[in-house]
């Protein structure tokens, strides 16, 4: 039940630093130390590269995971959109494990390559917040995501339980690689769990945001290098498909390349620098689509802020950034849409769980 917020999309938001705290919970032996199936484990290592397949939100949640599986466990990861792998998979690799990420656990897209690598005899996890869902039955092994239900449209707390998890599992295989982590994702994710909440307590700083650059624009632009990039594409597709502005998630640098040609006088461009080596880049592409008159919005992170910055996020570990910088990214979306009287949980030519291909 929605109790007393006015949508589940907002109820949701607010759970995000529960869901960390309860992840972590759920993920920790009686020790307090992470673990994961250790079956799980073994097919990570057996895998010389990793396919992670998914739609939508859970695909940008993916392109993330990639970095968190290379940069800790060492292993090679290609992420890839469920609906076309299908009929256009690349060259395999002798060993490759396929990591299904779902919240619904439903997606037709995804749930047809599962039958197709099955049947060529491949190994799967799904990483699913429905326990008993098709994806989940239909893999060799599950990861449960422990969001609670998530009931509006758009996905948001099941964005960052799939994050939490992936880097979770990343750091699992690393461990039982020799490799050491030069931190504690325990105590990190602690950290994350208390900056969403500071976010959280923020709204009035997005809902203004959301006011002064998206009340009334026909469109807007996301931008960031790495990370901050992927963590663009979901801020794109959130503001689209609840506020049906026409927005677009870019690489800082690749913006130059033809796109530019659409900044106007007044576009928003909302980009997120939480990267301290591509820090002064993503300003210096800032400074070129402002010298064409775009409006500006910098969503930057305590230590790496600069004069005229719009919100300085709190500072947690570098790898683990897009587990709080999609919540400015979710709740401008969630204002921009009330100011424009959409209907947020439920958005025009959308369906929670897509069962058609
Ligand atoms: C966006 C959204 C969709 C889903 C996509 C995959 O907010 O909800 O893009 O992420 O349809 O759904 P699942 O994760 O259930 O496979």
């Amino acid at each position: 039940e929605k109790g007393t917020y006015p949508h589940y999309m907002l109820k949701e938001i607010d759970e995000q630093p529960l869901v960390m705290r309860k992840i972590v919970q759920n993920y920790q032996d009686e020790n307090g130390a992470l673990e994961v199936d250790s079956d799980i484990v073994k097919a990570m290592n057996n895998a010389d590269r990793i396919y992670i397949i998914a739609a939508g939100t859970s695909y940008h949640a993916g392109l993330v995971g990639k970095q968190f599986i290379e940069k800790l466990a060492e292993i090679p990861v290609e992420v890839h959109i469920s609906s076309e792998f299908g009929y256009n998979m690349p060259l395999l690799s002798q060993k490759p494990l396929f990591v299904f990420i779902s919240q619904s656990g439903e997606t037709a897209d995804s749930r047809q390559v599962l039958v197709q690598v099955k049947e060529m005899g491949h190994k799967a996890l799904t990483i699913t917040n429905v326990a008993g869902s098709t994806l989940s039955r239909e893999a060799d092994y599950t990861l449960l995501l422990h969001a609670g239900p998530e009931i509006a449209v758009a996905s948001t707390k099941a964005y960052t339980a799939q994050l939490a998890v992936l880097a979770i599992l990343a750091d699992v295989t690393a461990k039982s690689r020799g490799i050491n982590a030069e931190f504690d994702l325990v105590q990190e994710l602690g950290i994350v769990a208390n900056a969403m909440e500071v976010l959280c307590d923020a709204k009035e700083d997005f809902e203004s945001i959301a006011r002064e650059y998206l009340a009334v624009t026909r469109n807007c632009f996301f931008i960031g290098r790495g990370i901050d990039f992927y963590v663009g594409l979901e801020g794109a597709l959130k503001l689209k498909e609840i506020s049906y502005i026409q927005a677009e998630g870019f690489a800082g640098g690749e913006l130059k390349h033809g796109t530019i040609a659409l900044i106007e006088e007044g576009t928003p461009v909302i980009a997120i620098a939480t990267q301290d080596f591509v820090n002064l880049s993503i300003r210096g592409n800032v400074k070129e689509v402002a010298a064409r008159g775009a409006n500006p919005c910098i969503i930057s992170m305590e230590g790496l802020e600069m004069d005229g910055d719009r919100f300085v996020i709190p500072e947690v570990n570098s790898l683990l950034t897009p587990l709080i910088s999609v919540i400015p990214m979710q709740l401008i979306s969630y204002y921009a849409a009330l100011h424009r009287d959409c209907d947020v949980d439920k958005p025009r030519n959308l369906a929670k769980s897509v069962t058609v291909e």
